[in-house]
């Protein structure tokens, strides 16, 4: 594995150039905010030695380097789900990748369902923490103590000071933020009422079908995580309605715009 991570990251070095110390992964109808990347070059995933390939629609499958809001930045468009058939090595697999590269930043998206009965189709919800429903962990397994500890902490999985700054700018350029728990869980059904009442009554406000391997591998690598959901449908009970991949992308692609204007400025700053 340690072979594996050395060989990508060697690649993406002779590739990039200087590396950025911030990556983001873009979510599911979230891949626009690569049109706001300047001075990109693009790596398709099927060129990295050792990445899998992205087979999901909405999902292109590049990497993609270049300046977002003045700062060098990797982005991944288009990530690895577990639903897809990867195991959950290779979901993470990009996250390693990254920590040798030296990363210090990770910026994660995606698109979920909102159990908060104050949630509205179109919310950002700025992610606090999360429950992990995935049948299998990233960490499972030999631990390597160069990629960081056996048992990693949890207590503040995404960074404190960056969901601070966060809700700044939120405040600042008017942008509603909602905030809540995120339940990850594989898919690749969208929960049933009862589903969605139980991820509720357990703690949480969304749920979705990534970002919590990528996160737990990103705490076990010491990085720094701030994580947004765009809520695109509601598993409130009296709300539920039937709800498919292209309601999700529809419903993500008006939200966009406003998150990518919180990561952008986000990056600024740090
Ligand atoms: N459930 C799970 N994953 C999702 C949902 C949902 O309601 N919406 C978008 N991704």
């Amino acid at each position: 594995m340690l072979e594996t991570i050395k060989q990508t990251s060697d690649y993406l070095k002779s590739k990039i150039g200087e590396i950025p110390n911030t990556a983001i992964i873009l979510g599911t109808g979230l891949g626009e905010l690569v049109h706001e990347i300047d001075d990109k070059k693009e790596i398709s995933y099927t060129e990295i030695p050792n990445f899998p390939v992205s087979t999901v629609e909405g999902h292109s499958g590049k990497l993609i380097i270049g300046t977002l809001g003045g700062k060098k930045v990797l982005a991944m468009q288009g990530r690895f789900h577990y639903y897809e058939g990867y195991d959950m090595k290779q979901v993470t697999f990009p996250i390693r990748v990254f920590q040798a590269l030296g990363i210090e930043y990770l910026f994660v998206s995606n698109a979920a369902g909102g159990m908060n009965p104050s949630f509205d189709i179109g919310d950002i919800m700025l992610i606090e923490d999360h429950i992990n429903m995935f049948p299998e962990h990233p960490l499972h397994g030999k631990n390597f103590n160069e990629l960081g500890t056996r048992f990693p902490d949890m207590s503040e999985a995404y960074d404190k000071n960056l969901r601070l700054k966060a809700m700044e700018i939120a405040r600042e350029k008017n942008i509603k933020l909602q905030h809540g728990v995120y339940v990850g869980v594989q898919g690749p059904t969208f929960e049933t009422p009862a589903e969605y009442n139980f991820f509720r009554v357990i703690g949480g406000d969304a749920v979705g079908m990534s970002t919590v391997p990528e996160v737990i591998v990103a705490n076990h690598a010491k990085m720094k995580v701030l994580a947004f959901s765009i809520i695109t449908d509601l598993g409130v009970i009296g709300k539920i309605v039937e709800v498919s991949h292209e309601d999700v992308q529809e419903a993500a692609k008006i939200a966009q715009p406003k998150m990518a204007e919180i990561m952008r400025t986000i990056i600024q700053r740090i």
